[in-house]
Parts: structure tokens; sequence; C-alpha cells
């Protein structure tokens, strides 16, 4: 399998906060944000692995300021490090106030995907070559939050 660099996969996904997916305070529900992290970290997965994938699990997740509705979503996602069937995804996302054009961000996130065959079956993934420093800062990181992962899986089972 030819390596990938990461850069070939980053995927970027926006969405305009709109009244149907309001709480009753009238700012955005945090599920509908989690639907959308894991939407735009399924694109950078699928792009790098071309084929289907299913999400493992989802790192913890905090909402740092509400989302208000008219406002917009803007996510990143990047795959960090690929593992042999599971990749780890991370994604960011932003929230643009288009009055005034001012950027926050409001939530980040680590995901892990399973390459999965027509058939159901896992399937190795292509590696993932980090080129830039904050590429390969997370391609480190990454080692330790998946063994992190796997301990919690551990103890659930
Ligand atoms: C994720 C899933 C494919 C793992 O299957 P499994 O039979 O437990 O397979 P394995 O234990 O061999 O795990 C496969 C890979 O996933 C990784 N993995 C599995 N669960 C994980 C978790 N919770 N966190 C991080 N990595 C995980 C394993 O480490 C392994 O990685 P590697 O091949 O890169 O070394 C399976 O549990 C599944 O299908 N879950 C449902 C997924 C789904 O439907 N998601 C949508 C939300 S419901």
């Amino acid at each position: 399998m030819n390596p990938k660099s990461v850069r070939e996969s980053i995927s970027e996904y926006s969405e305009l906060a709109l009244p149907n997916d309001a709480n009753v305070l009238g700012n955005l529900l945090g599920g509908k944000v989690m639907h959308l992290v894991d939407m735009c970290g399924a694109l950078a997965a699928i792009r790098h692995a071309r084929c289907p994938v299913v999400t493992a699990s989802i790192d913890y997740m905090n909402f740092l300021s509400p989302v208000r509705i008219g406002q917009l979503l803007m996510l990143r996602s990047s795959v960090n490090r690929v593992f042999r069937t599971s990749m780890e995804v991370g994604v960011k996302v932003l929230v643009e106030d288009l009055a005034t054009g001012e950027v926050r961000h409001t939530s980040s996130a680590y995901l892990t995907f399973v390459a999965i065959d027509a058939a159901g079956n896992r399937v190795p993934i292509p590696p993932v070559i980090p080129e830039t420093e904050d590429e390969k800062r997370r391609y480190d990181e990454a080692a330790r939050r998946r063994e992190h992962r796997l301990q919690m899986r551990q103890k659930e089972k």
C-alpha cells in the first residue's frame, strides 16, 4: 500500500446554524455539532482510505461557547495517524458570526475510524505521512491517545 500525505485527505465542511437545530435557549444543540464532527471526520477518513469507514470512538468534546442560530459552523478534519485497520482523525470546529466576521474556536475532537470492505470485514489502511511540524506533533501524540482509548475500551468490556 502506498503511503499518502496528510494534506491529500484534509477535509472541510460548513453549515449554517438553523432554527430546526436549536435548543430551548435558541442556541445550537450540542448533538448537532457532534453529528457534524462525525461527518467531517468521516470525510477525511474515507478520502484517505478510499473505502467505507465506521466510527469506533469519539474522544470527549468540550463546547467552549454557545453557537447562535444564524452563525456559520466551519469544520476542518485531517488524518493524524494510521494504525492498522484504524486511524485517528482530528476535527476542529470554528464558528463565524456572519454579521461581524468574528471567528471563534468552539470545539475539537479526536475520532477513531475503522476501514471496512463491502463484505463488512476490517481492512488495512495506507500509512499516512506527516509533513509539517503540526502534523508530526499530532502523529506522535496520537499514539499516546490510542493507548488511553484502548485501555478505556478494555475496562468497558
Ligand atoms: C469498531 C469495530 C469495527 C471494531 O471491531 P472489533 O471486532 O472490535 O475489531 P478490533 O478489536 O480488531 O478493532 C479493529 C481496530 O479498531 C481499533 N478499535 C476498536 N475499538 C476502538 C476504540 N473504541 N477506540 C479506538 N480504537 C478502536 C482497534 O484497536 C483496531 O485497530 P488496528 O487494526 O488499527 O490495530 C466494531 O466494534 C464495530 O463495528 N462497531 C460499531 C461501529 C459503528 O457502527 N459506528 C457507528 C456508531 S453506532
